[in-house]
């Protein structure tokens, strides 16, 4: 058989490499993007074996965008001004483009679009800064939660990772961190106290659905 010696010989029983093709994962931030950071941090460990192929920005100039430039991560702040589906058809056609295997809501503070929600159902997570049902729904962010936390005499708080559906905070819970209130608890240092369980919690979770195959 006659063949060029430098092209590669295509045969069922030649051995090959065994090629692995990394999940993505896109990031959807409307702050500081430390919960960003800390998945970027994860991959680059290794604990996430993923890369994240976009950041979706609500707004631009926030610190997360910030820490994507750093990262060579692409990011996208789709516009809002026009009707709410043209603003689900700007994020609809980011997605296709970026092809998310899961989608992190690291402090998004926009509604997702129920399109996106229906186009990946149990593909969606979330983040939030209370043990969820508690404290959670429309209003409670930031460091209102933490407050309403307080304010309720609770003696533990926490964060919890679940599935996006259509209602706020409403979805499958996946996993929970929980913290002690003390009785001298303000609302800055519960949120502290809380982001730092955040950081650990989240990628913890992502690698749970990305690393099993
Ligand atoms: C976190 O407390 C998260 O739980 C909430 O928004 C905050 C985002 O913080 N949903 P950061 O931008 O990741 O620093």
């Amino acid at each position: 058989m006659n063949y060029h010696p430098s092209l590669p010989i295509f045969s069922p029983n030649r051995p090959t490499r065994n090629i692995s093709i990394l999940k993505n994962i896109v990031v959807f931030a409307s702050g500081s993007g430390s919960n960003f950071q800390a998945i970027i941090d994860s991959i680059e460990k290794g604990d996430i074996e993923a890369k994240i192929s976009g950041l979706i920005a609500s707004r631009s100039g926030i610190g997360a965008i910030e820490r994507a430039n750093y990262h060579n991560i692409p990011h996208y702040v789709p516009s809002d001004e026009g009707s709410e589906s043209s603003f689900s058809e700007l994020l609809i056609s980011k997605l296709v483009e970026w092809s998310p295997d899961l989608i992190v809501l690291a402090g998004f503070l926009k509604k997702i679009p129920s399109e996106v929600i229906e186009i990946y159902r149990n593909r969606i997570i979330n983040i939030h800064p209370s043990l969820l049902p508690k404290f959670g729904g429309k209003g409670f962010y930031g460091k209102r939660v933490h407050k309403a936390v307080i304010d309720a005499g609770e003696t533990e708080s926490g964060c919890t990772v679940h599935f996006v559906n259509e209602h706020y905070d409403k979805g499958d819970i996946i996993r929970q961190q929980r913290v002690r209130v003390s009785h001298d608890e303000t609302p800055e240092t519960l949120a502290q106290k809380v982001l730092k369980e955040e950081h650990k919690l989240l990628p913890n979770v992502i690698a749970e659905i990305l690393n099993k195959n």
